[in-house]
């Protein structure tokens, strides 16, 4: 560091630490690195691929040229991820390279810990000190992929009102990342120590700047609480007919769970697994689904060894915090089934619901679990590809209250990303609101009783998803190719019944094209769907958040009416469909893969 450091510390209110120093800005000469076009989510590749030279400095900074200037200079950015190995790092290089490029600003949540959802709160929700309010944020993750130093790392942007940056934002980021020159730094910036709250000044060239490191639960916390009725969730939890399970999988979860379900709720600290976020994730794969929530699987009864006295209720989020598994005791609630119970039961439980839903949205592959509650309760209803930025341009725009996506994603209009734990507090809310008159003795409503209520009252749709993981880019091109050419064959229906006699008619076949009703944009190839004439469906897609070779999703749904015909096993209900989808993508002989690595 150089002579002209002035580092002055003193001792402000909460005892926050005050550093200033100065700083320049030095100019680093790049050229483009091969690669960084961001997916659904972001830029999602290697931690080796991360740490190579310029990597990360190219894209941070390609992003902040695809921002328009008063974006940048002057501006306030929220830094921060779930805490996965080398966040860390990434977040002292973002401070000096923002600290080079005028920002006036960052805000880092203690630790470098905020949760995909908490980052979307604090944008629209968070003021500073100084009255100021957040105008973007670098969101560090890699979602529900592995971390360490093996494994993923990701970054992405989200705009002013905390969702994603549109495509059109992200398309001109990977065009500057194909033309970069330079990037900016201040690298003698010392590193700001983002395990203390309080504030750190400096000054460059552009005036002053500023790092805040503030607590990462406590404006979330108050965001749910304005939405949820706490004391009657507390009820619930505190009553003795009810237990509780939340596994956090070593994600940033954790940094919410204890505060919100522990310390605002009252549940016991042993009804908490996995909530120390870990930066490997404790070598686990922090994704909330029946395969690798292992523990908490086995813990609701479920799975290999299951446990022989499960908690009442139980579930788990993804590395960043913005997935969710909801179980009850022996029992999984599929995501498309969760999103429509939590609709047709928002406005008697939820009270930020009490005036009634704008809206509902599901994404194209999610089952039509959702269609027939927004049928039945007369509300607005959009379908929408896959990637919840398509749900945040229907809530700005005031058509949607509650939205939710087949993978493991739910959400609502209070913020501008899918959050898991408002889907837990929402479920806590039905159980509390079914509940309220029976928490003296009387029999529970449990989980599987609301279920099974609502799928007595709307039907059930019959739900199974097929992955298949790093299949070889050209094959699985192969595979939709051929799809896309059955879809419009005439003799599609005499090919199935050659296949399987025992199932419906081909009403209709294409590939999913989305017209946004609010910006007009279009956009196409985003699935091939056959809708079958008892409203059974097929989809195939191409995943959009994988680092390494082509997933293959194979989307098998069935509707069933009858009530008396709802309580069957999913798989064996589903088997004709599976059987006819198989053959009919060829996808034995395409992918040479004779079973999927993943079934949800
Ligand atoms: C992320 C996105 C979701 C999407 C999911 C699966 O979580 O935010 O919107 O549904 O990934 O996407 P994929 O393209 O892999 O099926
Ligand atoms: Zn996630």
């Amino acid at each position: 560091l150089n002579a002209s450091f002035v580092v002055v510390r003193r001792v402000v209110e909460r005892r926050e630490l005050q550093v200033m120093a100065n700083f320049k800005v030095n100019r680093v000469e790049s050229s483009p690195i091969e690669g960084q076009k961001p997916g659904t989510s972001g830029l999602r590749k290697k931690v080796k691929v991360f740490t190579q030279p310029h990597y990360l400095h190219n894209f941070v900074q390609s992003t902040f040229n695809a921002l328009s200037a008063e974006k940048v200079k002057g501006s306030t950015l929220v830094v921060s991820g779930d805490g996965r190995y080398y966040s860390k790092d990434a977040i002292q290089i973002i401070i000096k390279m923002a600290a080079a490029n005028g920002v006036r600003r960052v805000w880092v949540g203690q630790n470098g810990l905020l949760s995909t959802p908490a980052v979307s709160a604090v944008v629209r929700e968070r003021v500073g000190a100084d009255g100021s309010k957040a105008n973007g944020a670098f969101i560090l993750t890699a979602s529900h992929n592995p971390g360490g130093p093996n494994e993923d790392f990701g970054i992405k942007y989200n705009m002013e009102n905390g969702g994603p940056a549109p495509e059109g934002i992200t398309d001109k980021i990977f065009e500057n990342t194909k033309i970069i020159k330079e990037y900016f730094i201040a690298e003698d910036l010392p590193d700001v120590d983002i395990s203390a709250i309080g504030i750190s000044n400096f000054s460059g060239p552009d005036g002053q700047f500023d790092v805040d490191v503030f607590d990462s639960a406590s404006d979330y916390v108050k965001l749910m609480k304005s939405i949820f009725d706490f004391q009657s969730i507390q009820k619930l939890i505190a009553s003795p007919q009810f237990s509780f399970c939340y596994d956090a999988l070593h994600g940033v979860a954790g940094a919410y769970a204890k505060r919100i379900f522990v310390e605002e709720l009252g549940a016991k600290e042993s009804s908490l697994l996995n909530c120390v976020p870990k930066e490997d994730f404790g070598g686990g794969h922090p994704d909330p689904n029946l395969t690798y929530a292992k523990e908490l699987v086995s813990r609701m009864g479920l799975g290999k060894n299951p446990d022989s006295n499960p908690p009442e209720f139980g579930a788990a989020a993804d590395g960043d915090a913005d997935r969710n598994m909801i179980l009850g005791k022996r029992f999984f609630v599929t995501p498309s089934d969760s999103v429509a119970i939590i609709a047709a039961n928002a406005v008697q439980a939820i009270p930020y619901f009490s005036s009634g839903l704008k809206g509902v949205a599901r994404s194209m592959p999610t089952s039509a679990a959702l269609d027939v509650v927004a049928t039945s309760l007369n509300l607005k209803f959009f379908e929408v590809p896959t990637g919840w930025k398509f749900f945040g341009n229907l809530m700005d725009a005031g058509l949607c209250s509650v939205c939710g996506e087949e993978s493991f994603g739910t959400g609502s209009d209070h913020i501008r990303e899918k959050d898991g734990i408002w889907a837990v507090l929402a479920w806590l809310s039905i159980l509390a609101h079914k509940n309220k008159d029976n928490l003296n003795g009387g029999n529970l409503v449990t989980v599987e009783d609301i279920v099974k209520q609502h799928w007595a009252t709307f039907g059930r749709h019959y739900y199974t998803r097929y992955d298949y993981e790093n299949v070889d880019a050209g094959a699985a091109k192969e595979v939709m190719a051929h799809l896309v050419k059955l879809q419009s064959s005439v003799t599609i229906n005499t090919t199935i019944k050659g296949i399987r006699s025992d199932v419906a008619d081909v009403a209709s076949a294409d590939e999913f094209e989305y017209k946004d009703p609010v910006d007009g944009s279009i956009s196409k190839n985003q699935g091939i769907r056959y809708l079958f004439e008892d409203g059974s469906r097929l989809v195939f897609r191409l995943s959009g958040t994988g680092s390494e070779g082509a997933t293959i999703r194979l989307y098998i749904e069935q509707y069933e009416k009858d009530s008396s015909k709802t309580g069957r096993d999913s798989q064996e209900a589903l088997a004709p469909l599976v059987d006819v989808a198989l053959k009919l993508s060829k996808m034995e002989e395409h992918t040479g893969r004779s079973a999927p690595t993943v079934i949800t």
